[in-house]
């Protein structure tokens, strides 16, 4: 099967799940596999647009639809805001639960630039952090907002 991943498409084998098409097969490690179950959003990636949980999608319905992993956020050098956010307030402990909670907020930027607050906590409050992050990673949810303010007004 062809999946077009971070802007190039790549044959994977079989009928498996996305999450480990991606890491076993692509490499793409940095997406995260926590309860495998759908419940913790470890392994968040966007499927044209949308959040979605890679450890129970299977590969076959994602087919020609545009998968983005965290490794293909950034535009060449330029951070995505939520990941700009989220180095700037050093959310991470462990790190596990990261990628999943910046490609959530990721997601919810790109439909909506400018969400409020509550609606971009509400986004994320099914992320869950192991570490018990949530202090810095809802500063990280207000400073993407900025950021993406910011860029706004630069347009
Ligand atoms: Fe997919 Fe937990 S690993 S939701």
């Amino acid at each position: 099967m062809e999946l077009n991943v971070n802007g190039s498409l790549h044959r994977v084998s079989g009928d498996g799940l996305l999450v480990w098409a991606l890491r076993d097969e692509l490499g793409l490690t940095g997406t995260k596999i926590g309860c495998g179950i759908g419940l913790c959003g470890a392994c968040t990636v966007l499927v044209d647009g949308e959040a979605v949980r890679a450890c129970i999608t299977s590969v076959r319905t994602v087919q020609g639809k545009r998968i983005r992993t965290i490794e293909g956020l950034a535009q060449g050098d330029q951070l995505h805001p939520a990941q700009q956010a989220f180095l700037e307030h050093q959310v991470p402990q462990c790190g596990w639960c990261m990628s999943g909670q910046i490609i959530t907020l990721a997601a919810l930027l790109e439909q909506r630039p400018l969400p409020d607050e509550p609606t971009m906590l509400a986004a994320l409050s099914r992320n869950l952090c192991r570490c018990g992050c949530y202090t810095r990673i809802r500063q990280a949810v207000r400073s993407a907002r900025l950021l993406v303010q910011q860029q706004e007004a630069r347009r």
